[in-house]
């Protein structure tokens, strides 16, 4: 679209006598097909002329001479409507789709840029909450979509696996270590242990001490705590990648919050040097202008930050990926937190770094009644059981249909997280989101199984014609044939993609692909129920093929980047 776009400013700046570059950017599609193909309005020339934008747009009509792709020229409420011929529109993409076939969204817009991405970030010795799944499903959509536009992404699980309350959790282990499962339960048990280290300490003054001086003991790499502490963490881990294994998400780096704890010195160092820490209550702080709150670096009993740490992977992360861009996905809960901290990284990391950070928030899960998930009820049933219930209910759709496939577990999966994930990104992420299995399982409506069914209509019809692929991949076809109301409109949209894409990374809102995804299917949907695929008139057959082959790729494109995988039977 974009060589129509460029013959549409041409055209305006020629009857303006002005230059092409200063239009292009005021050009806008139009929200409604009915106002065609390209709008311009022209409030801004009102001052310039001294005239009604009104009158301005029938002027510059007049002037607008006839050029190779534009149909016609309308004039609404001071609006410039430009129709591209459909024929026109038609072939120019179905060629470069055809063309390019899964290369169509190749990108080389990132080549030689490193963003980071930290996500996913759930807290050792804890359960993985619905909050964290959040995170990942949206974390992985921004990791695909700025890979697509060939940035090198480097994908951060910054696990919370530091922190005072590992002095309580060592001193619980050491008392009653021995009555807990830990390698057949190892979350559980954890908390458990906390919980009852917590209760026991509340009489007993001693566990608390003990705890502080776990904890120190900790903080300077002492043999035995670190042995128990790492082994807390791996076990953890080794839990949660079990929900990573069914989400099929992968990270580039683990550093954690610990990894952090030889790095802080040099943060709060580089702070005293800045004279930019103030003494407060015993504490040492920023001091943030428009922030009611400073900014904490050393508690008044010495010890580091949530904010310390993250100020201290914020300069580790400049220093060994030298990032473009360095993103970090969590609740709407920590935009405080990030406010302060990217304020307080200028000191750390530069003007220049400092900028090229952003916050991600998003909304929190709310159970059916608009409830609060909380992370307590997340102890009895598990991430991990509400995966494998989506899993579950799919395969009994499917039965329940009638289906018999032999990898029906491989594609219940399929469906069931694909479900999760979909909902998860169906609106815009800040927005908080209802968790309700039956309804995102549905097969119709907005959901994931619907546009993966839509997914698997596209393939079987290009099954079933029988034509080799060669056929309808090629350039040759005669695409101009393709000229129904609703291929027209679907080929509208599909060549929409890229700038889709784009969108989503500039705005970190995977919803965008979503739903533009759900239009695409949508689109389809209407058009083959409308018009049949397979028939007689070859020629026809094959161009209709070529577009039903374009709508396949481009699904498929879409799910794979919000992390959905596409069945090939349903
Ligand atoms: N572990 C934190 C939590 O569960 C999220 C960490 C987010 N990343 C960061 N760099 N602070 O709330």
């Amino acid at each position: 679209m974009e060589k129509f776009k460029l013959e549409v400013a041409e055209a305006i700046a020629k009857a303006l006598e002005k230059d092409r570059n200063e239009i292009i950017d005021e050009i806008e599609k139009p929200k409604d097909k009915k106002m065609g193909d390209f709008a311009y309005p022209c409030f801004k020339l009102s001052k310039e002329f001294k005239k009604s934008p009104a009158l301005i747009a029938e002027e510059i009509k007049e002037k607008i001479v006839a050029s190779e792709n534009i149909e016609k020229v309308e004039v609404v409420s001071g609006y410039l409507n430009f129709f591209i011929k459909n024929q026109n529109i038609v072939e120019s993409i179905m060629c470069e789709i055809i063309e390019k076939k899964e290369n169509y969204l190749e990108s080389v817009e990132g080549a030689g840029k490193n963003v980071c991405i930290d996500y996913s970030a759930p807290n050792i010795a804890k359960p993985f909450h619905i909050g964290h799944l959040r995170s990942t499903v949206i974390g992985k959509a921004i990791y695909n979509i700025y890979k697509k536009l060939g940035y090198n992404v480097i994908g951060i699980n910054y696990l919370g696996d530091f922190g005072t309350q590992f002095g309580l959790v060592i001193e619980g282990y050491k008392r009653w270590g021995t009555e807990y499962n830990l390698e057949k339960d190892p979350i559980k048990s954890l908390v458990d242990i906390y919980v009852r280290t917590n209760e026991a300490a509340k009489e007993d003054e001693t566990i608390k001490e003990n705890a502080r001086a776990n904890f120190k003991a900790l903080e300077n790499g002492e043999a035995e705590v670190t042995e128990m502490w790492k082994k807390f963490r791996a076990l953890s881990l080794k839990e949660y990648e079990r929900i990573y294994k069914i989400l099929g998400v992968t990270f580039d780096s683990y550093n954690g919050e610990a990894y952090y704890n030889d790095k802080m010195e040099e943060i709060v160092n580089i702070l005293r040097e800045k004279n930019v820490m103030v003494k407060s209550e015993g504490a040492m702080v920023v001091e943030l202008k428009g922030h009611e709150l400073p900014c904490m670096i050393l508690k008044s009993n010495g010890s580091t930050t949530y904010t310390t740490r993250d100020l201290a992977a914020a300069l580790d992360r400049k220093r060994v990926y030298d990032f473009d861009k360095s993103i970090y996905v969590t609740s709407y809960e920590q935009i405080l937190h990030f406010t302060q901290m990217f304020k307080v990284a200028k000191h750390i990391v530069g003007e220049e770094y400092a900028k090229r950070m952003v916050h991600v928030p998003f909304g929190m899960v709310l159970g059916k009644g608009g409830k609060k998930i909380s992370t307590r009820g997340g102890i009895n049933v598990t991430l991990e059981d509400i995966l494998n219930e989506a899993i579950t209910k799919s395969k009994e759709i499917l039965e329940e249909k009638g289906k018999t496939f032999e990898n029906i577990d491989e594609i219940s999966r399929m469906i069931g997280v694909g479900a999760i994930i979909f909902n998860d990104l169906k609106n815009n992420r800040i927005k908080d989101e209802i968790f309700n299995l039956e309804d995102m399982l549905k097969f119709e409506g907005e959901t994931g199984p619907y546009v993966q069914y839509m997914y698997v209509r596209t393939k079987s019809i290009l099954e079933k014609s029988k034509v080799n692929e060669e056929e309808y991949k090629s350039n040759n076809l005669i695409f101009k044939l393709l000229k129904e109301k609703e291929e027209v409109n679907l080929i509208k949209e599909l060549s929409r993609v890229k700038e889709i894409i784009k969108q989503a990374a500039n705005e970190y809102e995977p919803s965008l692909i979503t739903r533009y995804v759900i239009d695409i299917a949508s689109l389809f949907s209407k058009y083959y129920n409308e018009h049949q695929i397979i028939i007689e008139d070859r020629e026809l057959m094959k161009v209709r093929l070529a577009l039903v082959y374009a709508t396949n790729m481009i699904i498929k494109e879409c799910l794979e980047i919000l992390g959905i995988k596409c069945p090939d039977k349903m």
